[in-house]
């Protein structure tokens, strides 16, 4: 399947999951399956994040499928980290988190299509209209910060009858049922998060996984993130302290975001989930994590999925 410069095999994208949670490991082995797998380039090091595409994409060789990176609009060295990525070999550029009409003159002057994530029929449109390659339509059900508190379920046709690119849906794809709902609805393709966290290559710690796999039907809560957006997260003592307003605010900033609130560092607490801190971390997930019942491989996630995308 062809999709702009992009030969992929099946479309699935693995979304960019901040920070450090999809790497070289998680996204390399979701394109050697043939899918879309992206690095998350938000608040990273420069050199790290080349250092990643470059040992992902070599893990990919020439096999069909592809590397991206995600990069939240909302990070202060956005166009520094879609350059760096495109510089170390970037197959498309995905980002959320804000909307950037800047990034789609960086994408045709250089020839590496942009995926932008949106939430909106008036997005969806302004982005094909500057050129994105394909959209990534999320619903208020996705895991991680949120541009709506739609379904992605009550969304995405809309979305797709409004625009001629291809639509990949995502928020609340666990199971290959799911993935047919959205094919469903129009779209060519899903993009996942919350199921590749549960994966053996996904770069979290085992206690995160875990955390994953008993989590149960409405233990996700929506928080208001220091960015200035919503997120989906499981409870958590972390969560509590947030919402009951005794949350210690940020101290340490290395202003990572263009805009924050200081309520807490969504920086330093990601870091903490990734960790496996369940005391401190945050732990971003969509509402239907509850579905998860087991870690499993990257190969695994695909050979569920094959009887949708054959
Ligand atoms: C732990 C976690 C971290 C995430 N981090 C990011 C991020 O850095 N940038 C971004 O655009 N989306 C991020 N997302 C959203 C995912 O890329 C994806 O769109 C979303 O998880 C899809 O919904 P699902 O979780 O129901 O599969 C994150 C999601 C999770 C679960």
């Amino acid at each position: 399947m062809r999709i702009g410069t992009l030969n992929i095999e099946t479309p699935i994208i693995q979304g960019g999951m901040g920070i450090k949670a999809s790497m070289s490991r998680l996204a390399g082995a979701v394109a050697r399956e043939g899918g879309i797998g992206l690095i998350a380039g938000s608040a990273i090091g420069m050199e790290e994040l080349k250092s990643e595409i470059i040992k992902a994409k070599e893990y990919l060789g020439d096999k069909a499928g592809a590397i991206g990176v995600n990069i939240m609009v909302a990070v202060s060295n956005f166009e520094e980290a879609v350059n760096t990525s495109i510089d170390a070999g970037a197959d498309l550029i995905v980002c959320g988190a804000g909307f950037s009409k800047g990034i789609f003159k960086i994408g045709k002057e250089r020839n590496v299509p942009i995926f932008p994530i949106v939430s909106s029929v008036k997005a969806a449109k302004l982005s094909e209209r500057l050129g994105a390659t394909a959209i990534v339509v999320e619903g208020g059900n996705a895991g991680g910060h949120l541009g709506t508190n739609e379904d992605s379920w009550d969304i995405v046709e809309d979305i797709v009858n409004a625009v001629n690119i291809p639509v990949f849906g995502a928020g609340g794809v666990i199971d290959s049922n799911d993935a047919q709902r959205m094919l469903d609805l129009g779209a060519v393709g899903v993009q996942m998060g919350t199921r590749f966290i549960a994966t053996t290559e996904c770069e979290v710690s085992d206690a995160f996984k875990q955390l994953y796999v008993n989590t149960r039907k409405g233990d996700v809560v929506q928080i208001d993130s220091c960015a200035g957006l919503p997120a989906n997260a499981i409870k958590s003592p972390f969560v509590d302290r947030l919402k009951s307003g005794t949350q210690e605010k940020a101290k340490n900033c290395v202003q990572c975001l263009k805009k924050c609130n200081y309520s807490f560092c969504v920086n330093e607490k990601l870091v903490e989930g990734h960790s496996g801190d369940t005391e401190n971390g945050i732990f971003f997930a969509g509402k239907d994590v509850w579905k998860i019942k087991d870690v499993i491989s990257v190969k695994e996630v695909f050979s569920r999925f094959k009887n949708v995308f054959s």
